[in-house]
Protein backbone atom coordinates (compact mmCIF):
# COMPACT_ATOMS: atom_id res chain seq x y z
CA UNK A 1 0.00 0.00 0.00
CA UNK A 2 1.22 3.67 -0.61
CA UNK A 3 0.36 6.85 1.20
CA UNK A 4 -2.88 7.36 -0.77
CA UNK A 5 -3.98 3.92 0.42
CA UNK A 6 -3.74 4.99 3.63
CA UNK A 7 -5.22 8.50 3.07
CA UNK A 8 -8.20 7.32 1.13
CA UNK A 9 -8.85 5.06 4.68
CA UNK A 10 -8.31 7.74 6.45
CA UNK A 11 -10.63 10.15 4.72
CA UNK A 12 -13.25 7.07 4.28
CA UNK A 13 -13.36 6.63 8.48
CA UNK A 14 -13.40 10.31 9.44
CA UNK A 15 -16.73 11.32 7.57
CA UNK A 16 -18.32 13.84 10.44
CA UNK A 17 -14.53 15.30 11.27
CA UNK A 18 -14.66 16.18 7.54
CA UNK A 19 -17.46 17.79 7.96
CA UNK A 20 -16.81 19.05 11.43
CA UNK A 21 -13.71 20.76 9.76
CA UNK A 22 -15.52 22.28 6.75
CA UNK A 23 -17.36 24.10 9.74
CA UNK A 24 -14.36 24.85 11.95
CA UNK A 25 -13.03 26.28 8.54
CA UNK A 26 -14.92 28.96 8.81
CA UNK A 27 -14.65 29.57 12.01
CA UNK A 28 -10.99 29.15 12.79
CA UNK A 29 -7.94 30.62 11.03
CA UNK A 30 -7.11 27.40 8.93
CA UNK A 31 -9.76 25.96 10.91
CA UNK A 32 -7.47 24.90 13.95
CA UNK A 33 -7.18 26.63 17.74
CA UNK A 34 -3.22 25.63 17.57
CA UNK A 35 -0.99 25.74 14.94
CA UNK A 36 0.11 22.52 15.16
CA UNK A 37 -3.16 20.90 15.57
CA UNK A 38 -3.77 20.81 11.41
CA UNK A 39 -2.49 18.23 9.70
CA UNK A 40 -2.99 16.51 6.56
CA UNK A 41 -6.00 15.80 5.03
CA UNK A 42 -7.23 17.51 8.27
CA UNK A 43 -7.58 16.74 11.64
CA UNK A 44 -10.05 14.48 13.47
CA UNK A 45 -12.47 15.68 15.90
CA UNK A 46 -12.31 14.65 19.30
CA UNK A 47 -15.47 13.92 21.06
CA UNK A 48 -13.70 12.28 24.41
CA UNK A 49 -10.90 10.74 25.90
CA UNK A 50 -10.34 8.59 28.64
CA UNK A 51 -7.17 6.36 30.18
CA UNK A 52 -4.47 6.08 27.13
CA UNK A 53 -7.91 6.36 24.92
CA UNK A 54 -8.81 9.31 22.57
CA UNK A 55 -12.46 9.10 20.83
CA UNK A 56 -12.90 10.77 17.71
CA UNK A 57 -16.68 11.89 15.77
CA UNK A 58 -16.95 8.79 13.82
CA UNK A 59 -16.58 6.50 16.45
CA UNK A 60 -12.85 5.52 16.35
CA UNK A 61 -10.26 4.96 19.05
CA UNK A 62 -7.23 5.91 18.60
CA UNK A 63 -4.18 4.77 21.43
CA UNK A 64 -3.13 8.04 21.98
CA UNK A 65 0.57 9.07 22.05
CA UNK A 66 0.23 13.17 22.21
CA UNK A 67 -1.61 12.79 25.45
CA UNK A 68 -2.50 16.55 25.47
CA UNK A 69 0.69 17.86 24.38
CA UNK A 70 2.07 15.56 26.94
CA UNK A 71 0.93 16.76 29.99
CA UNK A 72 -1.18 13.61 31.15
CA UNK A 73 1.46 11.90 32.48
CA UNK A 74 -1.49 9.90 33.90
CA UNK A 75 -3.71 9.52 31.34
CA UNK A 76 -6.96 11.04 30.43
CA UNK A 77 -9.18 11.71 33.11
CA UNK A 78 -7.71 9.34 35.59
CA UNK A 79 -9.44 8.81 39.33
CA UNK A 80 -8.22 11.24 41.08
CA UNK A 81 -7.90 14.15 38.97
CA UNK A 82 -11.46 13.56 37.68
CA UNK A 83 -12.65 13.25 41.55
CA UNK A 84 -11.42 16.23 42.54
CA UNK A 85 -12.33 18.20 39.73
CA UNK A 86 -15.78 16.99 40.17
CA UNK A 87 -15.96 17.88 43.74
CA UNK A 88 -14.48 21.25 42.83
CA UNK A 89 -16.94 22.07 40.22
CA UNK A 90 -19.84 22.19 41.95
CA UNK A 91 -17.61 24.77 44.85
CA UNK A 92 -16.72 27.46 41.86
CA UNK A 93 -14.54 27.00 39.10
CA UNK A 94 -12.88 31.08 39.28
CA UNK A 95 -12.83 32.73 42.38
CA UNK A 96 -10.90 35.77 41.29
CA UNK A 97 -9.48 36.06 44.73
CA UNK A 98 -7.16 34.27 46.71
CA UNK A 99 -7.66 30.68 47.54
CA UNK A 100 -6.83 28.01 50.00
CA UNK A 101 -6.26 25.69 46.51
CA UNK A 102 -3.38 27.41 45.34
CA UNK A 103 -1.57 27.73 48.56
CA UNK A 104 -2.38 23.93 48.84
CA UNK A 105 -0.70 23.42 44.91
CA UNK A 106 2.17 25.48 45.56
CA UNK A 107 2.71 23.81 48.96
CA UNK A 108 3.21 20.40 46.97
CA UNK A 109 5.45 21.98 44.02
CA UNK A 110 7.34 23.69 46.92
CA UNK A 111 7.73 20.35 48.82
CA UNK A 112 8.74 18.44 45.78
CA UNK A 113 11.02 21.07 44.15
CA UNK A 114 12.47 23.64 47.27
CA UNK A 115 14.08 25.14 44.96
CA UNK A 116 11.33 26.84 44.08
CA UNK A 117 11.60 29.00 46.90
CA UNK A 118 8.69 31.51 45.51
CA UNK A 119 6.20 30.95 42.29
CA UNK A 120 3.45 32.22 40.75
CA UNK A 121 0.59 31.04 39.20
CA UNK A 122 -0.48 32.13 35.52
CA UNK A 123 -2.97 30.05 32.96
CA UNK A 124 -0.01 29.12 30.44
CA UNK A 125 3.35 28.54 29.89
CA UNK A 126 3.35 31.06 27.10
CA UNK A 127 3.06 33.66 30.30
CA UNK A 128 5.19 31.57 32.59
CA UNK A 129 8.28 32.37 30.12
CA UNK A 130 7.72 36.14 29.17
CA UNK A 131 7.71 36.73 33.00
CA UNK A 132 10.40 34.62 33.47
CA UNK A 133 12.49 36.94 30.98
CA UNK A 134 11.31 39.87 32.10
CA UNK A 135 11.86 39.62 36.16
CA UNK A 136 16.03 38.44 34.25
CA UNK A 137 15.79 41.91 32.66
CA UNK A 138 14.62 43.47 35.94
CA UNK A 139 16.87 41.85 38.20
CA UNK A 140 19.77 42.25 36.05
CA UNK A 141 19.40 45.93 34.36
CA UNK A 142 20.12 44.49 30.87
CA UNK A 143 18.52 43.89 27.96
CA UNK A 144 19.64 40.48 25.99
CA UNK A 145 18.28 36.93 26.49
CA UNK A 146 19.78 33.94 25.11
CA UNK A 147 17.62 31.27 23.89
CA UNK A 148 18.49 27.83 21.89
CA UNK A 149 17.85 27.85 18.20
CA UNK A 150 14.44 25.62 17.57
CA UNK A 151 14.32 26.01 21.28
CA UNK A 152 10.11 26.67 21.76
CA UNK A 153 8.93 28.60 25.18
CA UNK A 154 5.46 29.30 23.86
CA UNK A 155 3.79 32.03 21.66
CA UNK A 156 4.75 35.28 23.88
CA UNK A 157 6.60 37.84 21.98
CA UNK A 158 9.79 37.87 23.44
CA UNK A 159 10.50 34.53 22.65
CA UNK A 160 9.07 34.16 19.55
CA UNK A 161 12.62 33.90 17.86
CA UNK A 162 13.99 31.23 15.57
CA UNK A 163 11.62 28.64 16.62
CA UNK A 164 10.73 27.87 12.54
CA UNK A 165 13.72 26.52 10.18
CA UNK A 166 15.04 28.01 8.58
CA UNK A 167 16.29 29.96 11.90
CA UNK A 168 17.71 32.23 10.61
CA UNK A 169 14.50 34.11 8.85
CA UNK A 170 12.26 36.36 10.84
CA UNK A 171 9.25 34.31 12.43
CA UNK A 172 7.41 36.25 9.95
CA UNK A 173 4.54 39.40 9.70
CA UNK A 174 3.40 40.89 12.76
CA UNK A 175 6.66 40.09 14.54
CA UNK A 176 8.75 43.39 14.28
CA UNK A 177 12.84 42.90 14.05
CA UNK A 178 13.48 45.75 17.04
CA UNK A 179 11.76 42.77 19.31
CA UNK A 180 14.41 40.23 18.03
CA UNK A 181 17.34 42.60 18.16
CA UNK A 182 17.59 42.04 21.71
CA UNK A 183 17.20 38.32 21.91
CA UNK A 184 20.47 36.26 20.70
CA UNK A 185 20.22 32.44 19.63
CA UNK A 186 22.48 29.83 20.44
CA UNK A 187 23.21 26.05 18.73
CA UNK A 188 21.77 23.38 21.16
CA UNK A 189 24.17 20.76 22.22
CA UNK A 190 27.43 22.75 20.93
CA UNK A 191 29.02 24.61 23.99
CA UNK A 192 31.99 25.91 22.32
CA UNK A 193 29.37 27.52 19.73
CA UNK A 194 27.04 28.56 22.07
CA UNK A 195 29.98 30.40 24.41
CA UNK A 196 30.88 32.26 21.74
CA UNK A 197 27.96 33.79 20.79
CA UNK A 198 27.23 34.48 24.58
CA UNK A 199 31.04 36.52 24.93
CA UNK A 200 29.84 38.40 22.56
CA UNK A 201 26.62 39.43 24.00
CA UNK A 202 27.86 39.34 27.61
CA UNK A 203 27.84 42.73 29.10
CA UNK A 204 24.29 43.17 28.16
CA UNK A 205 23.36 39.83 28.42
CA UNK A 206 20.18 39.29 31.19
CA UNK A 207 19.58 35.30 31.16
CA UNK A 208 19.53 32.24 29.04
CA UNK A 209 16.27 30.65 28.98
CA UNK A 210 16.92 27.15 27.61
CA UNK A 211 14.51 23.80 27.56
CA UNK A 212 17.21 21.04 29.10
CA UNK A 213 15.83 18.94 26.91
CA UNK A 214 14.34 19.75 23.07
CA UNK A 215 10.59 18.97 22.72
CA UNK A 216 8.86 20.48 20.53
CA UNK A 217 12.04 21.11 17.98
CA UNK A 218 11.83 17.28 18.00
CA UNK A 219 12.72 15.50 20.88
CA UNK A 220 16.14 16.20 21.62
CA UNK A 221 18.40 15.22 24.82
CA UNK A 222 21.40 17.63 26.23
CA UNK A 223 24.99 16.41 25.04
CA UNK A 224 26.77 15.62 28.29
CA UNK A 225 28.05 18.97 30.03
CA UNK A 226 25.84 21.02 27.63
CA UNK A 227 23.85 22.85 30.12
CA UNK A 228 25.89 23.09 33.06
CA UNK A 229 28.08 24.66 30.69
CA UNK A 230 25.86 27.54 30.03
CA UNK A 231 24.90 27.64 33.67
CA UNK A 232 28.41 28.20 34.57
CA UNK A 233 28.84 31.29 31.80
CA UNK A 234 25.70 32.72 33.32
CA UNK A 235 27.03 32.87 37.10
CA UNK A 236 29.81 33.79 35.99
CA UNK A 237 28.88 37.03 33.90
CA UNK A 238 25.84 37.93 36.25
CA UNK A 239 23.42 36.91 34.18
CA UNK A 240 20.43 34.51 35.41
CA UNK A 241 19.68 30.88 34.05
CA UNK A 242 16.46 29.84 33.76
CA UNK A 243 15.54 26.54 32.97
CA UNK A 244 11.99 26.25 30.94
CA UNK A 245 10.72 22.50 32.46
CA UNK A 246 7.55 23.22 31.00
CA UNK A 247 7.69 19.53 29.31
CA UNK A 248 10.52 18.10 32.12
CA UNK A 249 8.80 19.37 34.93
CA UNK A 250 7.52 15.99 36.78
CA UNK A 251 7.96 14.43 33.86
CA UNK A 252 11.75 13.26 33.43
CA UNK A 253 11.27 12.46 37.21
CA UNK A 254 8.91 14.04 40.09
CA UNK A 255 12.21 16.65 40.52
CA UNK A 256 11.87 17.14 36.35
CA UNK A 257 15.40 17.85 34.85
CA UNK A 258 16.54 20.29 37.55
CA UNK A 259 17.61 17.33 39.76
CA UNK A 260 18.06 15.00 37.23
CA UNK A 261 20.82 16.82 35.02
CA UNK A 262 22.27 18.80 38.56
CA UNK A 263 21.00 22.10 37.72
CA UNK A 264 20.67 24.79 39.85
CA UNK A 265 18.62 27.62 37.80
CA UNK A 266 17.70 31.11 39.22
CA UNK A 267 14.50 30.64 37.84
CA UNK A 268 12.33 28.51 35.78
CA UNK A 269 9.14 27.62 34.46
CA UNK A 270 6.60 24.83 34.63
CA UNK A 271 3.31 24.13 33.53
CA UNK A 272 1.33 20.68 31.40
CA UNK A 273 1.81 18.40 34.32
CA UNK A 274 1.46 20.18 37.11
CA UNK A 275 -2.54 21.63 36.03
CA UNK A 276 -3.71 17.74 36.12
CA UNK A 277 -4.76 18.90 32.42
CA UNK A 278 -6.08 21.92 33.09
CA UNK A 279 -4.22 25.41 31.96
CA UNK A 280 -1.23 26.38 33.77
CA UNK A 281 2.01 27.92 33.91
CA UNK A 282 4.37 28.50 36.55
CA UNK A 283 7.55 30.77 36.88
CA UNK A 284 9.11 30.17 39.99
CA UNK A 285 12.37 30.12 41.79
CA UNK A 286 15.18 32.24 43.50
CA UNK A 287 12.93 34.31 46.50
CA UNK A 288 14.81 37.60 46.23
CA UNK A 289 14.84 37.62 42.09
CA UNK A 290 11.00 36.41 42.26
CA UNK A 291 10.34 39.63 44.94
CA UNK A 292 10.73 41.71 42.31
CA UNK A 293 7.34 41.09 41.17
CA UNK A 294 5.84 41.80 45.10
CA UNK A 295 3.46 44.21 44.59
CA UNK A 296 2.94 44.90 48.44
CA UNK A 297 6.58 45.61 49.48
CA UNK A 298 7.02 47.34 46.09
CA UNK A 299 4.33 50.12 45.55
CA UNK A 300 6.43 52.29 43.75
CA UNK A 301 6.24 50.44 40.14
CA UNK A 302 9.70 52.17 39.37
CA UNK A 303 11.01 49.36 41.24
CA UNK A 304 8.44 46.50 40.59
CA UNK A 305 8.94 43.96 37.63
CA UNK A 306 5.16 43.75 35.83
CA UNK A 307 4.25 40.51 36.09
CA UNK A 308 0.92 39.38 36.06
CA UNK A 309 -0.80 35.90 36.24
CA UNK A 310 -4.41 36.72 34.84
CA UNK A 311 -7.87 36.33 35.39
CA UNK A 312 -7.97 32.83 35.40
CA UNK A 313 -4.88 32.56 37.29
CA UNK A 314 -4.27 30.02 40.29
CA UNK A 315 -8.00 29.39 39.42
CA UNK A 316 -9.47 26.48 41.84
CA UNK A 317 -10.34 23.96 39.34
CA UNK A 318 -6.76 24.05 38.00
CA UNK A 319 -5.26 23.52 41.59
CA UNK A 320 -7.28 20.52 42.49
CA UNK A 321 -6.50 18.88 39.86
CA UNK A 322 -2.81 20.24 39.47
CA UNK A 323 -2.56 18.88 42.75
CA UNK A 324 -4.15 15.38 42.60
CA UNK A 325 -1.96 14.96 39.56
CA UNK A 326 1.37 15.53 42.11
CA UNK A 327 0.14 13.71 45.13
CA UNK A 328 -0.77 11.02 43.14
CA UNK A 329 3.45 10.98 41.30
CA UNK A 330 4.33 11.41 45.14
CA UNK A 331 2.98 8.87 46.19
CA UNK A 332 3.61 6.41 43.34
CA UNK A 333 7.24 6.63 42.18
CA UNK A 334 6.96 4.02 40.69
CA UNK A 335 5.02 5.46 38.27
CA UNK A 336 8.45 6.86 36.55
CA UNK A 337 9.82 3.49 36.57
CA UNK A 338 6.76 2.50 34.49
CA UNK A 339 6.78 4.97 31.58
CA UNK A 340 10.30 5.19 31.34
CA UNK A 341 10.73 1.60 30.93
CA UNK A 342 7.38 1.80 27.98
CA UNK A 343 9.75 4.72 26.34
CA UNK A 344 12.93 2.77 26.44
CA UNK A 345 10.83 -0.41 25.09
CA UNK A 346 9.45 1.82 22.14
CA UNK A 347 12.81 3.35 21.17
CA UNK A 348 14.56 0.42 21.32
CA UNK A 349 11.68 -1.86 18.81
CA UNK A 350 11.44 1.00 16.59
CA UNK A 351 15.25 1.56 15.99
CA UNK A 352 15.67 -2.20 15.44
CA UNK A 353 12.26 -2.29 13.01
CA UNK A 354 13.84 0.40 11.12
CA UNK A 355 17.68 -0.74 11.09
CA UNK A 356 16.25 -4.40 10.22
CA UNK A 357 14.04 -3.00 6.62
CA UNK A 358 17.56 -0.53 6.18
CA UNK A 359 15.26 2.53 6.50
CA UNK A 360 18.01 5.54 7.55
CA UNK A 361 16.35 6.10 11.08
CA UNK A 362 17.03 7.55 14.51
CA UNK A 363 14.87 7.44 17.15
CA UNK A 364 15.72 10.10 19.84
CA UNK A 365 14.19 10.88 23.42
CA UNK A 366 14.76 9.86 26.91
CA UNK A 367 12.87 8.24 29.47
CA UNK A 368 8.54 8.52 28.86
CA UNK A 369 9.12 10.47 25.40
CA UNK A 370 10.03 9.69 21.87
CA UNK A 371 10.74 10.27 18.21
CA UNK A 372 11.10 8.79 14.96
CA UNK A 373 13.73 10.58 12.74
CA UNK A 374 14.18 9.72 9.00
CA UNK A 375 17.67 10.50 8.88
CA UNK A 376 20.86 8.79 8.11
CA UNK A 377 22.95 10.42 10.88
CA UNK A 378 22.76 11.35 14.36
CA UNK A 379 20.06 14.11 15.55
CA UNK A 380 21.76 16.54 18.14
CA UNK A 381 20.05 19.48 17.27
CA UNK A 382 17.04 21.16 15.84
CA UNK A 383 18.49 21.72 12.43
CA UNK A 384 19.19 17.94 11.60
CA UNK A 385 14.97 17.87 12.82
CA UNK A 386 14.26 20.12 10.14
CA UNK A 387 15.92 18.52 7.57
CA UNK A 388 15.61 14.90 8.05
CA UNK A 389 12.87 13.36 5.70
CA UNK A 390 9.59 15.57 7.69
CA UNK A 391 7.12 14.53 5.17
CA UNK A 392 7.98 10.63 5.54
CA UNK A 393 7.58 10.94 9.15
CA UNK A 394 4.06 12.63 8.48
CA UNK A 395 2.52 9.61 6.46
CA UNK A 396 3.95 7.16 8.93
CA UNK A 397 2.00 8.91 11.79
CA UNK A 398 -1.14 9.19 8.88
CA UNK A 399 -0.83 5.83 8.21
CA UNK A 400 -0.15 4.93 11.82
CA UNK A 401 -3.90 6.42 12.54
CA UNK A 402 -5.41 4.88 9.32
CA UNK A 403 -4.49 1.78 9.83
CA UNK A 404 -3.88 1.14 13.46
CA UNK A 405 -5.84 3.40 15.40
CA UNK A 406 -2.77 4.73 16.82
CA UNK A 407 -2.11 8.65 17.20
CA UNK A 408 0.82 10.73 17.41
CA UNK A 409 0.59 14.21 16.39
CA UNK A 410 1.91 14.26 12.98
CA UNK A 411 5.63 14.47 13.14
CA UNK A 412 5.41 15.15 17.28
CA UNK A 413 7.33 13.37 19.92
CA UNK A 414 5.23 10.91 21.91
CA UNK A 415 4.75 10.59 25.81
CA UNK A 416 3.63 7.47 27.51
CA UNK A 417 1.39 7.55 30.18
CA UNK A 418 0.53 6.08 33.21
CA UNK A 419 -2.08 4.40 31.68
CA UNK A 420 -0.22 2.91 28.69
CA UNK A 421 0.97 -0.58 29.06
CA UNK A 422 3.81 -3.08 27.55
CA UNK A 423 0.34 -4.08 25.29
CA UNK A 424 0.08 -1.04 23.66
CA UNK A 425 4.11 -0.44 23.27
CA UNK A 426 4.03 -4.26 21.42
CA UNK A 427 0.91 -3.16 19.15
CA UNK A 428 3.15 -0.01 18.21
CA UNK A 429 6.49 -1.74 17.34
CA UNK A 430 3.83 -4.45 15.30
CA UNK A 431 1.66 -1.81 13.07
CA UNK A 432 4.99 -0.23 12.33
CA UNK A 433 6.23 -3.71 11.20
CA UNK A 434 3.15 -3.76 9.11
CA UNK A 435 3.65 -0.47 7.49
CA UNK A 436 7.12 -1.61 6.62
CA UNK A 437 5.98 -4.45 4.79
CA UNK A 438 3.16 -2.73 3.26
CA UNK A 439 5.85 -0.69 1.32
CA UNK A 440 5.37 2.61 2.99
CA UNK A 441 8.34 3.78 3.10
CA UNK A 442 9.61 2.64 0.13
C1 LIG B 1 9.21 23.97 26.67
C2 LIG B 1 7.92 24.70 26.50
N1 LIG B 1 7.80 25.93 27.03
C3 LIG B 1 6.67 26.64 26.92
C4 LIG B 1 5.57 26.12 26.27
C5 LIG B 1 4.33 26.93 26.14
O1 LIG B 1 3.35 26.43 26.98
P1 LIG B 1 1.81 26.72 26.66
O2 LIG B 1 1.50 25.96 25.41
O3 LIG B 1 1.09 26.21 27.86
O4 LIG B 1 1.67 28.18 26.48
C6 LIG B 1 5.65 24.84 25.72
C7 LIG B 1 4.49 24.24 25.03
O5 LIG B 1 4.52 23.19 24.46
C8 LIG B 1 6.85 24.12 25.82
O6 LIG B 1 6.97 22.89 25.29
Amino acid sequence: MDYGDYLRRYQKRTTKSRHLFLRSQKLFPGGISHNIRYFEPYPFFATGAKSRYLHDADGNRYTDYWMGHWALILGHSPAPVATALARQVKNGTLYGVANDASVALAETIQKIMPVAESMRFCSTGSEATMYAVRLARAKTGRRVIAKAIGGWHGFNTTLMQTVNYPFEADEGPGLVQDEGQHVESIPFNDLEASLKVLENIRDDLACIIIEPFLGGAGCIPPAGGYLKGLQEFARRNDALFILDEIVTGFRLSLKGATKEYGLEPDLFTLGKICGGGMPIGVVCGNKEIMSLADPVSRRDKETRCAIGGGTFSANPATMVAGKATLDFLAKNEKVYGKIDKLGQMARKGLTKIFADAKIPCQVTGTNSLFLTHFAGSRIADATDVATSDRALLAKYHLALMAEHDIFFLPTKMGAMSYAHDESDVKRLLAATESLVESGLFK
